[in-house]
């Protein structure tokens, strides 16, 4: 039980801090960032990774170690499509992460393209789905048998 109540109070809490950063990095990104906004938003996107990893290590302790049995996630439709839109998530961060990284050291103003911010901006959006599919498979919608 202690283990179970640990693990999903990680999950929520990387969670928590997964929308937030991301959110912060939505809020930095305007056309044109100086030299220091740039750091800072490379010092976000990184915490962004570190914490997607928590997301995923606490959700997978919660599929397949702690809580109800795995195989009550494993047939469950709902549950693969959260997972699927997570991985889809991490794929559409990539570009937007590689841009940053290439950029993190500049000395200069650097003009974000807008495709980088929509980007940023569908994540967000994917991320608000993810929620409720948590939900209805928790509650044992979308369990195949
Ligand atoms: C950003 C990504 C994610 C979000 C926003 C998210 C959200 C949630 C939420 C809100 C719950 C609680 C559901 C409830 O008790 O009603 C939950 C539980 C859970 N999540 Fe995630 N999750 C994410 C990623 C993942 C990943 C990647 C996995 C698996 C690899 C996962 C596996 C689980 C499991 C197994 C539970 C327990 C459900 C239960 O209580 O039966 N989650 N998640």
């Amino acid at each position: 039980m202690t283990a179970e109540i640990i693990v999903r109070y990680f999950h929520f809490l990387a969670i928590f801090a997964l929308f937030a950063l991301l959110t912060v990095q939505h809020t930095l990104l305007k056309n044109k960032v100086d030299a220091s906004t740039m750091k800072k938003i490379a010092v976000v996107d990184a915490a962004y990774g570190v914490t997607a990893l928590l997301v995923l290590f606490a959700g997978l302790g919660l599929w397949l170690w702690v809580g109800k049995p795995a195989g009550f996630y494993t047939h469950n439709w709902a549950f693969h499509t959260k997972v699927t839109l997570f991985i889809l998530v991490a794929i559409l961060s990539i570009v937007p992460s590689i841009f940053i990284f290439k950029n993190r050291r500049t000395t200069v103003d650097v003009t974000i393209p807008k495709s980088l911010v929509m980007l940023v901006r569908l994540e967000l959006l994917i991320l608000c789905i993810i929620p409720l599919l948590a939900v209805l498979m928790a509650n044992g919608v979308g369990y195949i048998r």
